[in-house]
């Protein structure tokens, strides 16, 4: 390949929130040639083996503070931890941007590695331009993101007659057991496997299957359907962020292959654990995720603490894009049997909804006036049946309240009785599912354990 005219592209980033798409170098050398764009060259990775990532080569050295912890992590999301021996012996923290193919284009006659996009937001950043090189351009900052708004419209959903039973076995007339049973933990912290330690993001697989983000114990952990004791599917070694560590996990989803994937807060990163692995793969790097969801095409579903931003990424994808624009403060996010994506804005106490394909995110059950109940309304978590009715995890008012489609009030299901350990109570719930049968399960975060309400199958017949 002719070597092109090298073309320094100098960033400045005006825009909020921008992805970075980087290409990875695999089993390339400190610095070896990786992109059409000459100035670059490939780091390796502290965490992992055989790959770095392709970045810009000339930034100065003084502006690269070294990582921290055992030199494997950096503090600001929006770094990631490099070997770069030309300036430190300890690894340094390496800003995304400068790593993004914006900056750092695939070369010409390689083909791109797809397989590990790692992308990230950060605030606002301005790119020191100090480089050796003079000639410029600017990088356009045009932004895969889809416009979003919100409407205040309300979703019609139609209503299955009491009869007829929909296939998630839950109809309009359904009730639920008040009184739970504990299918994981046992009640008191630990992390003894038959422990948890506030757990606050789950998911339900086949047969009753439960997984659980441990959060405080920074492992995942399976409950098979009556176990007494737990599996360690991820997280070793304690809390840290290393490819088999986790820090502060807060919600799991898991795929038809038993392969797990981890909203890795404290590390501001998704990993991908497959069944068995002792480590995992960096899928995406976004500051501090807390909600993850999968659809049923395997789509997956990414919400930040911060809510300002929900990633989509399709399956086979290789990019990320940003859906819901406007999704303030949607933290943990669930999928309906229908592909919906339902979240929670927790600043202004509405569930929303966007239905499969659509940009558009609904209310669906607001704190306003209208929607009054006492203790007011303070929606958490939520998921929707095939009916149409929406179940809203409380956590300050530790209760589950179910709305009708289009209803202003909802109905006390589950809790509702102050916080405590009872088996009729929750205390600070942080997260709800269905299983198969039309049971919920609730994370029952400072109760230390996962309760199952089971449905009452007579109440649909
Ligand atoms: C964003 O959402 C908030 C509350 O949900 C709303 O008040 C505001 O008007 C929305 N902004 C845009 C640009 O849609
Ligand atoms: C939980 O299990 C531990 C033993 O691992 C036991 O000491 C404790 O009493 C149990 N707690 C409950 C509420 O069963
Ligand atoms: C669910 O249980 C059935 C019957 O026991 C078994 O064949 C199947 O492998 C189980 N599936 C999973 C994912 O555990
Ligand atoms: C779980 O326990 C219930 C009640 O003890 C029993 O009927 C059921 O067969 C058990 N299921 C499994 C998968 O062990
Ligand atoms: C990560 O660190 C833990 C704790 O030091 C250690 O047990 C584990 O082997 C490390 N994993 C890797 C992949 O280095
Ligand atoms: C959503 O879009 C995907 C991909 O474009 C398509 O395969 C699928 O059928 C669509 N689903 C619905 C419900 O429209």
């Amino acid at each position: 390949m002719a070597m092109i005219n090298v073309s320094i592209l100098f960033v400045v980033f005006n825009v909020l929130v921008v992805p970075v798409y980087s290409q990875t170098c695999q089993g390339t050398t400190a610095y070896a040639s990786c992109s059409s764009n000459s100035a670059c060259g490939c780091f390796p990775m502290v965490t992992a083996d055989d790959f770095g990532v392709c970045g810009f080569l000339w930034l100065t050295c003084a502006r690269l503070e070294p990582c921290k912890g055992t030199n494997d992590y950096c503090d600001q999301p929006d770094h990631v931890c490099v070997r770069h021996t030309r300036c430190r012996n300890q690894p340094v923290c390496y800003p995304l941007q400068m790593i993004d193919q914006r900056v750092c284009p695939p070369p010409n006659n390689i083909p791109v590695d797809t397989t590990t996009p790692m992308d990230i937001t950060h605030q606002t950043t301005t790119i020191e331009t100090t480089t050796p090189f003079t000639e410029t351009t600017t990088v356009e900052t045009t932004t895969p993101f889809t416009e979003t708004t919100m409407t205040t419209t309300f979703q019609t959903t139609t209503t299955s007659s009491a009869s007829e039973k929909p296939a998630d076995n839950i109809c309009a007339t359904a009730t639920w057991s008040k009184q739970g049973i504990t299918v994981a933990g046992n009640g008191t912290q630990g992390a003894a496997y038959n422990r948890l330690y506030y757990p606050d993001g789950i998911f339900i697989g086949k047969n009753q299957t439960v997984y659980v983000a441990d959060t405080d114990n920074n492992r995942v952990m399976k409950w098979v359907k009556n176990a007494s004791v737990g599996e360690l599917v991820a997280g070793h070694g304690g809390s840290g962020s290393n490819s088999s560590q986790l820090k502060k996990p807060k919600d799991i989803v898991v795929d038809g292959d038993e392969t797990v994937y981890v909203a890795d807060y404290g590390n501001s990163r998704i990993q991908k654990w497959f069944r068995n692995s002792f480590r995992a793969a960096t899928v995406l790097s976004v500051a501090y995720p807390i909600g993850i969801a999968l659809d049923d095409e395997e789509t997956m579903y990414v919400s930040m603490t911060s809510g300002s931003y929900l990633f989509q990424q399709r399956k086979g994808a290789s990019k990320w894009e940003s859906i819901g624009n406007n999704a303030t403060q949607i933290q943990f996010i669930t999928i309906d049997k229908n592909g919906a994506v339902i979240g929670v804005n927790l600043q202004y106490k509405q569930v929303l909804i966007k239905h499969k394909n659509q940009t558009k995110f609904y209310y669906i059950a607001d704190g306003s006036e209208e929607y009054f109940l006492t203790p007011s309304f303070d929606p958490y978590s939520a998921i929707v049946d095939q009916s149409g009715y929406v179940y809203v995890l409380e956590r300050s008012n530790n209760r589950v309240t179910r709305w009708g489609p289009s209803a202003k009030t909802g109905t006390i299901i589950i809790g509702g009785r102050g916080s405590g350990s009872a088996a009729d109570q929750v205390n600070s719930p942080s997260d709800i599912s269905f299983d198969d049968e039309g049971n919920i399960y609730i994370a029952d975060t400072n109760n230390h354990r996962v309760q199952k309400f089971s449905i009452d199958k007579s109440s649909c017949n």
